[in-house]
Parts: structure tokens; C-alpha cells; sequence
């Protein structure tokens, strides 16, 4: 007979701690012993069941039966007690604009606003911007040639995905860069770390980003341009889009694929300097940029952990999860997972194929991910044609925890071909 899920014996002799130093030098370290001790691990800073594994990461993100949010599942008085236990309450901009979105629900709401901008991001879609990208791209890189050594991280690829982004909504160029600071200091909430100092951190960006939004929005109005903002806005017009959800789905777009792309632009570099083969593999044969791109997502998935609820009562290995389990998705141990990729620790920019997750799976699949494999593409193109030696100056620290990865910085040394 099934029993209701406990922790095993097992877990009590080993802790997962995603806040350790030694965590952030190497997590690929403790996921190989998550993978190898449990299906499924208790997680109790989380109260979260964690899968590890690359056929239980996948199947949880397929199943239309884990949900991510709550609503529905729980009663209104136990989602405000649970709110209020992890945190996340008493942050009015925060609960209206961050906590509900696209992402953040299923069902309806979610399929209908999905469908709004799903179009803009396929990869006919987002095929059109590689012009104004490779544009992007050659004006930062000129403004590098005379520097012999610089912060990757500062001065390059932070830079390129809130322009790109912003450009296509159809935020002045100008505002670009408070795009990043408000994304960064909102997503720093999702970590375990909540103290009241962040809690306020992220309330005010949130507060500064929304409003600014709203301004931004009623300009469009006022003056449409051919920019999505403008589309989205004759979608509101007819009913698609009502109270909050335009605003909240134009920040979740602003800011979803904001900072994971600058964390795997510099975990892919330092990728390529750490395997210096595979970068000449890349400048030798650069037609290998796709899967080279792809498989720095696999390698150092930049968005690591997601969550899902269960709708219903589920059995899972012989466990029974009762309706509103929390489970987490570890997409960073799947992509490692040896049972899903051959040699899953080496680098290997010609690897095929190559079915890695980072991107997640199922309903809530990423919208950008076209986009960002495609900013991606032209930068380490370009930055490969026109420099023929680059070095690592010094090793890079990783972001700590588990909802983001990417060095913080990354000094490297550039020469002109
Ligand atoms: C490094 C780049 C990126 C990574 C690794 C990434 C990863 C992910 C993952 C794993 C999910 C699924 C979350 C889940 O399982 O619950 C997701 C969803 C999403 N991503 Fe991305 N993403 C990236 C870039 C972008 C960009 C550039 C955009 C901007 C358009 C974007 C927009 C979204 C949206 C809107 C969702 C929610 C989709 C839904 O709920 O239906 N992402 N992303």
C-alpha cells in the first residue's frame, strides 16, 4: 500500500544546502548526489519535494496536473497563511504585478495571455530582430576595441538583453539599462534569502518598475509606434487583456529573460574558456554556433529551479503527494543527468543531440527562448570574428542559491584579429 510521502532515512544523513559556499563553487556536485540518493528529496527550507532526475523533472513539468499556482487548490484564508509564512505578503506593487502573472497561473487566464504574445516570440517571429541585434552588438563591441582587458559580465552582456527586449516593446533606448536593476532586485525575492531588508528591495523596484510602465503606457496610447507594447495594447482594446494582466504580462516579458541571459552569456563564455578545445572547435567551424549555444544552457543552466503544485492527490514511485504538494523542478541536475546525456560534465559545442530542459517543458514552456538563443548567437559569433585570443584574467564567482546561475563578473582579456 502507498503511503503518504515521507522524508526517507537517507535524507536525514545528508542536507542539501543550496546556500552553502561550497554549493555555489560546484552545485553540480550536490545535484549528482541528489539524483543518485532520491527520486524525489525533502526540502524543508522550501517545504518543497525536489526531483532531480531528468525523466521525473520532465514528466513533472508535462503533467497538466501540477499547476503553479495555489488558487483553487487552497482555500483563500490558507494561500493568505501561506503567504504570509513564506513572506510574500504585505508587498501591495509585488502581489499585483509580480505575483500575478502569465507565469504564475494556469488554466484560462494563462493559455488566453499566452496566446496574446505568443506569436511575437517564435522563431519566425524573433527572426526579424537579427538585424537590429547584430547593430546592437557591433556598436558595444566597437566601444571595446581599444580596452585590452575587460568585465564581460558589466560591460558586454549585461548591456544586451534588456536593449534588445526593451527595443522590441517599445521602451526608449534611454530606459533600457533600469531595466536590469529593477529585474535583478524583483527576481532577488524568489530566493530563500527574504529578509525584510530584500522584502523592501524588491517592493520598491517593483513599485518603481510598474509605475514607470504605466507612464509608459499611457504615451503609447497617446502615440502608438509599431512596437509590441502598442500591439498588445488593441489586444486590451478588444477585451484581451483586463485590469492588471497588461501591465503585469508586459513586466513578465521585460523581465523574464533579463538577467538568465546575462548569467548564460557569462557562464557560456567562461564555458568556452574553461574547454579552450571547444573554443576553437566554435572559431573553427563558427556554423557550430547553434548547438553551441544550446549546450551552454544545458551545461550551466541559468535558471535553475522551478515549482508546481499537484491539483489532485498523486501517486509518484510508490508515493502518495496529497492535492497542493509543492514540487521542484531542479532543471540544472536534469541537464547533468548521465541517464539523459552522454558524458553529461564535459562541454561539447557540437554535442546532438542535445534535449535539455533549461528552458522547461509543458505549458509553461519559456516564450523567449528563441530570443534569447538568437541575441546569443551574434554575440559569440561576433565576438569570436573579431578577437582572436581571449583570456580569462581571473576564475569568476558564481551567484549564490538556486533560483539563478551566472558569474557575477568575469575579467577577461580581448586582441583584435
Ligand atoms: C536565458 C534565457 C532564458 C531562460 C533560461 C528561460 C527559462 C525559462 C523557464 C525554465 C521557464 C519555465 C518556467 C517553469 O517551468 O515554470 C520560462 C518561462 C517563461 N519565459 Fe523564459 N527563459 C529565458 C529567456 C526568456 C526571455 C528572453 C523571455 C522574454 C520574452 C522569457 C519569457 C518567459 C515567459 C513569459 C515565461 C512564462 C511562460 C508561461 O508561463 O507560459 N524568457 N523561461
Amino acid at each position: 500500500m502507498n503511503t503518504q510521502a515521507k522524508p526517507t532515512h537517507d535524507q536525514r544523513d545528508w542536507t542539501f544546502q543550496p546556500l552553502a559556499k561550497e554549493f555555489t563553487a560546484d552545485p553540480y556536485a550536490a545535484y549528482a548526489e541528489l539524483r543518485e540518493r532520491d527520486g524525489f528529496h525533502y526540502y524543508p527550507d522550501f517545504n518543497v519535494w525536489i526531483a532531480s532526475r531528468y525523466r521525473d523533472v520532465q514528466a513533472l513539468a508535462l503533467d497538466r496536473r501540477m499547476v503553479r499556482s495555489l488558487e483553487g487548490i487552497a482555500s483563500p484564508e490558507e494561500l493568505a497563511a501561506l503567504q504570509r509564512s513564506i513572506n510574500f505578503h504585505d508587498m501591495p506593487y509585488h502581489e499585483r504585478f509580480v505575483q500575478v502573472n502569465l507565469l504564475e497561473n494556469d488554466g484560462e487566464m494563462h493559455d488566453r495571455l499566452r496566446k496574446h504574445v505568443f506569436r511575437y516570440f517564435t522563431p519566425a517571429g524573433v527572426a526579424g530582430l537579427r538585424g537590429m541585434i547584430q547593430d546592437y552588438v557591433d556598436s558595444l563591441l566597437d566601444s571595446l576595441e581599444d580596452r585590452e582587458e575587460i568585465d564581460f559580465v558589466a560591460d558586454l552582456a549585461s548591456h544586451v538583453p534588456g536593449h534588445i527586449i526593451g527595443r522590441l516593446l517599445g521602451v526608449p533606448d534611454e530606459d533600457c539599462p533600469k531595466l536590469r536593476h529593477w529585474s535583478e532586485e524583483i527576481v532577488r525575492y524568489f530566493d530563500i534569502d527574504r529578509t525584510d531588508a530584500n522584502k523592501a528591495i524588491a517592493e520598491n523596484a517593483t513599485k518603481e518598475f510598474a509605475d514607470y510602465m504605466i507612464a509608459l503606457k499611457a504615451d503609447l496610447e497617446k502615440n502608438p509606434g509599431g512596437n509590441l507594447m502598442s500591439k498588445l495594447l488593441e489586444i486590451e482594446r478588444e477585451g484581451g487583456f483586463v485590469g492588471d494582466e497588461y501591465i503585469a504580462t508586459t513586466m513578465l516579458i521585460l523581465k523574464a529573460g533579463h538577467g538568465s541571459t546575462i548569467d548564460v552569456l557569462g557562464s557560456g563564455m567562461h564555458a568556452l574558456l574553461r574547454f579552450p578545445d571547444q573554443m576553437k572547435r566554435l572559431r573553427e567551424d563558427p556554423s557550430l554556433v547553434a548547438t553551441a549555444v544550446q549546450e551552454m544552457f544545458r551545461y550551466e543552466s541559468p535558471l535553475p529551479f522551478f515549482h508546481r503544485y499537484n491539483a489532485e492527490d498523486v501517486e509518484i514511485d510508490g508515493k502518495h503527494f496529497p492535492k497542493g504538494t509543492k514540487f521542484g523542478l531542479l532543471y540544472a541536475s536534469a541537464n547533468r543527468d548521465p541517464e539523459a546525456f552522454d558524458d553529461p560534465d564535459s562541454f561539447d559545442v557540437g554535442r546532438r543531440p542535445n534535449r535539455h530542459i533549461a528552458f522547461g517543458g509543458g505549458a509553461h514552456f519559456c516564450l523567449g527562448n528563441h530570443l534569447s538563443r538568437l541575441d546569443m548567437e551574434v554575440i559569440f559569433t561576433s565576438l569570436l570574428e573579431r578577437f582572436s585570443s581571449i583570456e580569462l584574467l581571473e576564475e569568476p564567482d558564481y551567484k549564490p542559491g538556486i533560483q539563478a546561475r551566472g558569474p557575477k563578473s568575469m575579467k577577461i582579456a580581448l586582441k583584435r584579429a
